[in-house]
Parts: structure tokens; sequence; C-alpha cells
């Protein structure tokens, strides 16, 4: 939690505004029985009507003071708790931003979630509580204290009774509830966990008649968190009673214990009765205390929850010194590569060398799970190579400026992701300054002209969440010519034909030779009769590779070649 404080800066004047008019409502509160004490002393009991009119109408006055005070203080306080969280909102995601899939994998996404939302709010409520709360609570107890013990030292014993009794009930409802706040939050990331999953993996849970399966899954976290929930919040309920209870026993030893020293003669009654007002103060103050005694732990957990997300360090960085690349055309060249990844202590991939040159399309075949989407995530960085480097242009990609690597690279997803807006702004993703003639030529070349210029909206269509509204063959042309518009040196294709069908897939390629004749392309594909064409094709095995060569001669000298390759397409066409 106090790694957030810093982040308070901006917000010092509100802050200061907030202190001083609570000051001002706590004097204004702490004045409020000595009135009271003189209307009954001077006034009722010697029955003196003007002072009682005189004095009311200055204890009114006080009374508003107070109340304008409370007002002002409550309304900067919410302002900062609010803009507060607003910011620490902002930080996560920007920083969510930068993280690579290490740490994605790390927080998960339910956690990120529930972190930027629910502990949030945590933080912003507490945030609000302690402003208006523990600024108030301990001038007013002291100031009340004070005041008391002018009026009737002798009985301030009683108001140290009730304050102690209070103080051991609160100290056994802290032991009980704070160590389970912890446990709630990861309760609520767990139920996040799988409320995304069954709603994201729906239609397989129903095809697959799953449903009652993922209910008890959902029912048993669900009941868990209700059940936490409850133990606190019946302890939360139990404490009200009991202090509204201590608060009449006060009350009445009070009014019990001073009547006797009234009928001695030794106090006047307005002065019991402030007094009482006064031993009220106290207690209350000290019931805010204990409060945020049992919300600051739990918001502290959230604290440290967001903390861990905006100061989690990068696993990848950009270089300190950033190198210019040596020519600007987009040869690639892997040497020695290894990579496993983080907390797999298998190799994924062992000791890759390969040159993928500008020009050149060089494709990359292997059996699924053998390492191919691994080894070109390495070039844009989404992950590090554990050994090894990779070259673009003479310069190693880890010495690269990440906007300016990035800004070399069209990759096209294996899976293709589109994001909610217009078919255009999902086009011109990565070239916002592309314009409509350049988004329909990308347009053409990823064979997507035809079908978007017969939707009704044509490139206003819009594009539902995930891109649901659009077939998985539909997507992979819409990335393709986002990739497209971005004029990247370098073309990267995850086995992003594999929804096409065979003559949409053909026409594709040879658009695409056209456009790219200058470029490096890599392509991934299951179906030979995508990379026969291919300058260079490597064959990955269990993520080594087994082999360099084109079609021709990998036909003759490669094995696991032969075999995929005879596995789709009978001899006569793959000698064609
Ligand atoms: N995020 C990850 N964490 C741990 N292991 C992973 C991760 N992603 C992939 N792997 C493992 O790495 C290996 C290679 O995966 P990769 O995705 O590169 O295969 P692929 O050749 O692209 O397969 P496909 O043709 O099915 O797309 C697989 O054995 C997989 O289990
Ligand atoms: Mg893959």
């Amino acid at each position: 939690m106090l790694k957030l404080i810093k982040y308070l800066k901006p917000y010092l004047w509100q802050l200061a505004a907030v202190i001083a008019l609570t000051y001002v409502q706590v004097m204004a509160t702490l004045r409020l029985p000595d009135y009271t004490a003189q209307i009954v002393n001077e006034g009722i009991v010697q029955g003196d009507n003007s002072f009682i009119l005189h004095t009311g109408a200055i204890m009114l006055l006080v009374s508003l003071l107070g109340g304008a005070s409370m007002i002002g203080a409550g309304y900067f306080a919410a302002r900062l708790a609010a803009g507060f969280s607003q910011d620490l909102r902002n930080k996560i995601f920007s920083k969510v931003e930068s993280f690579s899939l290490v740490e994605f994998n790390k927080f998960s996404t339910a956690s990120l979630i529930t972190r930027s939302t629910n502990d949030i709010q945590q933080i912003q409520m507490v945030i609000l509580m302690l402003l208006r709360l523990a600024l108030m609570a301990p001038i007013m107890g002291i100031g009340a204290v004070v005041k008391a013990y002018q009026l009737a030292p002798h009985m301030t014993w009683i108001m140290a009774i009730s304050v102690g009794t209070i103080f051991i009930i609160v100290s056994v409802l802290f032991v009980l509830a704070v160590p389970k706040f912890k446990i709630l939050q990861t309760m609520i990331d767990r139920l996040n966990l799988i409320t995304r999953e069954i709603l994201t993996g729906l239609r397989v849970i129903r095809a697959f008649n799953n449903e009652k399966y993922e209910e008890n899954k959902f029912d048993k976290t669900n009941t868990d968190l209700t059940k936490i929930n409850l133990f606190i919040n019946r302890l939360m309920v139990i404490l009200q009673p009991v202090m509204i209870l201590i608060l009449n026993l006060t009350a009445l030893g009070i009014v019990w214990v001073g009547s006797h020293y009234i009928s001695t003669n030794n106090l006047a009654i307005g002065n019991m009765l402030a007094f009482l007002q006064y031993a009220m103060q106290v207690i209350m103050s000290f019931l805010f205390l204990t409060i945020i005694f049992i919300m600051v732990p739990r918001a502290s957990v959230s604290g440290d929850r967001v903390a861990e997300v905006i100061n989690q360090d990068l696993s990848i960085k950009n270089p300190e010194k950033p190198q210019k690349t040596k020519t600007n055309i987009g040869d690639i060249e892997f040497k020695n590569v290894f990579f496993s990844y983080p907390e797999a202590d298998i190799p994924v991939l062992e000791d890759i060398n390969f040159k993928a040159e500008s020009g050149q399309t060089t494709a990359i075949v292997g059996g699924t799970g053998s390492g191919k989407s691994t080894i070109i995530n390495l070039i844009p960085r989404f992950y590090d190579a554990t050994k090894g480097e990779i070259l673009i242009d003479g310069a190693n990609v880890k010495n690269i400026k990440q906007e300016e690597l990035h800004q070399k690279i069209g990759y096209i997803p294996q899976k293709a992701v589109l994001f909610s807006g217009s078919l255009e702004e999902n086009i011109k993703y990565g070239a916002p300054n592309a314009t409509i003639k350049d988004i329909r030529h990308a347009a053409r070349i990823a064979q997507a002209d035809e079908f978007i210029n017969s939707l009704p909206q044509k490139y206003q269509t819009p594009v539902a969440q995930g891109g649901k509204n659009f077939s998985g063959g539909q997507k992979q042309r819409i990335s393709i010519a986002r990739a497209l518009v971005k004029k990247p040196e370098i073309y990267i294709f995850d086995d992003s034909f594999s929804a096409l069908d065979f003559k949409t897939d053909s026409i594709l390629r040879k658009e695409l030779k056209k456009e790219t004749k200058n470029k490096t392309v890599i392509i991934i594909a299951q179906r030979i009769s995508t990379i026969i064409n291919a300058e260079k094709i490597i064959v990955l095995d269990e993520g080594k590779i087994v082999a360099t060569g084109n079609h021709k001669n990998l036909m003759k000298t490669c094995q696991i070649y032969r075999e995929i390759a005879l596995s789709q397409l009978s001899e006569e066409e793959l000698n064609k």
C-alpha cells in the first residue's frame, strides 16, 4: 500500500483542503456541548430567556459552519479518491500494454482484471475513509477527552472503561478477520478466471454436454467465496449491536454517577449533559479508528496487488544503447538459437540456424507442436531466445528499439485477432495515416475487398468484440490486409492461410508474391501446396531443423518432408 503513496503527489492541494476543512468541522463539533452546558447552567437553571436565545443562535451558526465544512471535506475527499484510482487504473493499463507474454503468463488475465477493477475499488474506498474518518477521529477523540476532563475529571474513568472494552472486542475481530482478506481477493481472481473460461468456451461446453461439470466447478468457487464473505460480514454485523450496547451502558453510567455528584452539589447539570456528549464523541472517534483498522488491511492487500503490477520488472526491455540496422531490407538470421518457455525445463527449440533473405519466401513446415510459432515469436520479441542470437539486417533484435523493430514487421498471427471498431479502422491499425485507396489496395490483395464490398456498410461495417461477426477465413484475410497496409520489410504469416479454401489461397499467394517482391516473407503452413513454390523450405521436427532446401530437392532428400507431402498430394501433383 505504501508503495502507492507517491502517486498521491498531484493531489496535495486537495489533501490540504480536506485537512483544513476537517479541522474546522471537528472544532465546531467540539464547541457544541460547551454551549449546551452554558444554556442549561446559566439559561434554564436561572430562567434567562434572552441568554438561551442568544447562545442558541451562536450554536446554530457553529453547527452550520461545521456542516458546511463537512460537506466541503467530503467533496474534496471524494474527488481525490476517485482521481487517484483513475490514475492507478491508467498506470496498470499502460504497464500491462508493455508486458511481454512472460508477464502475462505470470499474472493471468483474470487476475489483471480483478486488480484493475475490484482491487482499485477497495483502495478508493479506503482512501475516502482515511480522508474522512482517520483525519477526524484522533482530533475529535483527543479534543473531547480534554474537554470532558475539564468538565468533570472525577467521571473520566467511565469513559476509560468503555473505550477499553471496545478495544478488546475490536482486537479479537481484527485477529479473526484480517487473514481472510487476502484469501478473499485470490478467490475473486479464481472466480473471474472460471467465469472467463466458461463464457469464452460456452460453445464447446455445450457441444460436449459439459454444462453440469462447469456449473459444479463454478458453484464450488462461488460457494467458497460466499462462505468467506459471510464470515467477514457476520463479524462486522456483530460489531454494531455490541457497540450500541456499550454506548448506551456508558450513557447510563454517566447519568447514574453524575446524578450522585449533582445531588451533592459537586457537578452542574449542564456540565453533566456536556460530559455525556463528549463521552459519545470519544467513543465515536474510537469506533471510527477501529473501522479503519479493519478496512486498511484489506485495502493494503489490494494495494500490494496493484503495486505488484505497476512495479513489475519487464523481461523484455528496450536496449539502453539502441543499434541502427546496417541496411533496411529485412534480412533475418537465426544463429544457434535455443529456447525454452519460462518454467519449462525442456527446450522447445534447439540449435536453430537459418537465414530468411529479402526478396525470398522462406517457409517453415513441421508437425503440430514442432515449434513453428515459437520460432517466429522470437523475431518481434514476444519472447527472447534463451541462447543464441536473432539478427535483422545484421543487428541483434535485442539491440533494436522495440518500436523500430515492430515497425519492420508485418505479423499475421495464427489466430486472427480483430478489435471492436469498423473494418476500416481494423485494417489501418498499423498505419493510421493510410488512405482509403491504400486500404482498398491491401484488401484487394488479401482477397477481402470483394466480400467487404458486398456488405451493406462496406468498409464501415462494425466489427463486434473479438471479430465474432466474421468467419475464420474472413478474419484471416482482414488481418493479412492489416499487415499489408503497414508496408513492412518483413512479413510473417503464421499459418494464416489455413482457413481459406484452396482457390482463394492460391490467388492470394499469387497477388501477395507481386506485392512482396523485395520483402522478406516467412510463411508457416500445414498445406504443402501453400509453400511448394517457396525459395527455401525449412523442415522442423521436435524443435530441431532436420532439413533445408526447396521443394524439389527436399522431396529427394528428406524423408519427413516426403511423408508430409505425400499425405496431402498425389505423386503427380507434387512433381508438376
Ligand atoms: N506459452 C507456452 N508455454 C509453455 N509451452 C508452450 C507455450 N506455447 C507453446 N508451448 C509448447 O511449445 C511447443 C511448440 O509450440 P508451437 O506453438 O511453437 O508449435 P507449432 O509448431 O506452432 O504448432 P501448430 O502447428 O499446432 O501451431 C509445444 O510443445 C507447446 O506445448
Ligand atoms: Mg503454431
